[in-house]
C-alpha cells in the first residue's frame, strides 16, 4: 500500500486514509497487487519483449477496466535500475517539476517511487509507491518524479497519447 507524506510537515497517512486524501486530491489510487507474477516477471530489470508482454497480459482486465473510464489508449514497461544508461542524469531531469496535458498513469510492478504533486490548497505531498500500486497524477498538476532508496522500479505505463505525456516545465 502506498504511503502519503506531506513536505510542510512531514506527515504520513497509511492504509485507508491514503485512499481517502487521494481521492479528495482526485489523483487515482489502486491496488491492484502483484501476486499473480513469478519472480522472474517481478525482479527482472532487463525484461524481453516477450516477458514485458507477459507482465501486460497479466493486468489485462484491470488495464482495460481503467483505460475505459479514463481514455488510455496504450500501455508499456519503463524500468529504471542501475542497470539504465545514464541513469543518474535521467533522475537528475525527472526531479524538475512539471506537468502534462493528460494523466500520467503508472502502476508500480517492482521496486519503488515517489510522485511529488502540488495539491489542490498548493500543499505539497509525496505518493510513495510500492509494487502492486498504482496512481494517475491528473492532467495539469504539478509533480516531480523520484526513485527511493533501492534505485529501482519497474512500472507500466498507460497514455492516452505520446503528445499528452511531453513534459511542460
Ligand atoms: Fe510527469
Amino acid at each position: 500500500m502506498a504511503k502519503v507524506r506531506f513536505h510542510d510537515n512531514n506527515e504520513y497517512l497509511t492504509g485507508q486514509a491514503v485512499v481517502d486524501f487521494l481521492a479528495t486530491q482526485e489523483v487515482i489510487y489502486e491496488h491492484w497487487g502483484v501476486d499473480r507474477l513469478d519472480n522472474n516477471l517481478r525482479d527482472n530489470y532487463s525484461p524481453t519483449e516477450v516477458e514485458k508482454q507477459q507482465i501486460l497480459d497479466a493486468f489485462k482486465a484491470e488495464i482495460a477496466d481503467i483505460s475505459a473510464r479514463r481514455d488510455y489508449k496504450t500501455a508499456d514497461i519503463i524500468v529504471l535500475s542501475d542497470k539504465t544508461p545514464n541513469l543518474d542524469a535521467l533522475l537528475e531531469k525527472f526531479k524538475g517539476e512539471h506537468h502534462h496535458t493528460d494523466d500520467e498513469c503508472r502502476f508500480c510492478v517492482d521496486g519503488h517511487g515517489i510522485f511529488a504533486i502540488k495539491g489542490k490548497d498548493d500543499r505539497y505531498f509525496d505518493v510513495e509507491m510500492e509494487p502492486g500500486d498504482l496512481i494517475s497524477v491528473p492532467s495539469y498538476y504539478r509533480h516531480y518524479f523520484k526513485l527511493m532508496d533501492d534505485r529501482k522500479i519497474k512500472a507500466i505505463r498507460l497514455f492516452v497519447t505520446p503528445a499528452g505525456w511531453e513534459a511542460i516545465y
